[in-house]
């Protein structure tokens, strides 16, 4: 199994969407994929038509309490794609930093968690929200790939450069590096900004940043309104078609063990 963090401290950048046009490419190629929903907003977990009110079981769960496996697997959801299920958010979640700021030792909750399912799926994949706070130092700290989505444009760029700071901040505490790739997302060919912003990324991260981009395609928003997986939704698409060539990138990038 292998857990692959979305991460970005900027909202709307396209994070949630990433980690859905992914675990869907991954499951058309056979493989079970698990999300996990650690947005407070619970966006991923309405995509899949989940009602973040009604659930008795979330991720909030894992941060209250020690979970055994069995209780892990009662907390997901399945989705309508058989290789797809969901361990979801509630709102709950929003309150977690302030309940558990002071209290040492909740940076691993979720790695110790998804080691526990490990033989029920080849890939985890999680969405993170826009904060750093527990719920993304856990996100990251699972995560044997970081993937971090950035709009190309000018703003966007300042809000990655707070985000690789955080990386390297807690990379201190961890083994090994984290592996990341940068994604720039939201790409219009024909805007001077977008271009700029593309180049300004290639210029101060490398070869961190993937060498694709994702076009801005409305396939993307009314696929969500359909509440499918892109690549079912416009599988000829220009997006999902990036998208594509960014999952066979990222399945041979070299990957952090921290086993
Ligand atoms: N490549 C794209 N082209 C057009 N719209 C996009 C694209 N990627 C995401 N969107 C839309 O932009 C909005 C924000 O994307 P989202 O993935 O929710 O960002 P985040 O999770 O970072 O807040 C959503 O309405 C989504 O449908
Ligand atoms: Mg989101």
């Amino acid at each position: 199994m292998e857990v692959w963090t979305v991460a970005n401290q900027k909202g709307g950048v396209g994070k949630t969407t990433t980690t859905i046009a992914l675990a869907g490419l991954l499951a058309e190629c056979g493989k079970k994929v698990l999300l996990v929903d650690t947005d407070p907003h619970a966006s991923l977990s309405y995509y899949f038509g989940i009602e973040s009110e009604d659930l008795e079981l979330s991720v909030y769960d894992l941060f209250v309490q020690v979970s055994t496996k069995e209780q892990i697997l009662q907390s997901l959801c399945p989705t309508q794609y058989s290789n797809i299920d969901i361990l979801p958010a509630t709102m709950g979640l929003a309150t977690l930093d302030r309940s558990l700021g002071a209290k040492g030792g909740m940076g691993l909750v979720l790695k110790k968690a998804m080691q526990k399912v490990a033989e029920y799926y080849d890939y985890v994949l999680m969405d993170c929200p826009p904060v750093l706070g527990v719920l993304m130092v856990n996100a990251l700290a699972a995560s044997d790939l970081i993937v971090v989505p950035v709009q190309t444009e000018f703003l966007a760029l300042k809000g990655l450069d707070r985000m690789i700071k955080t990386m390297d901040i807690m990379q201190g505490e961890q083994d090994e590096p984290f592996k990341y790739s940068i994604v720039p997302t939201m790409f219009d060919k024909r805007t001077k900004a977008s271009i700029l912003a593309y180049q300004q990324l290639q210029d101060i991260y490398g070869d961190k940043v993937w060498p694709g981009v994702i076009p801005i395609d409305t396939n993307f928003r009314n696929a969500s309104v359909a509440q499918k997986v892109p690549s079912h939704f416009a599988a000829n698409s220009r997006g999902v078609f990036a998208y594509k060539n960014l999952l066979d990138y990222l399945m041979k990038s070299p990957k952090r063990s921290s086993k």
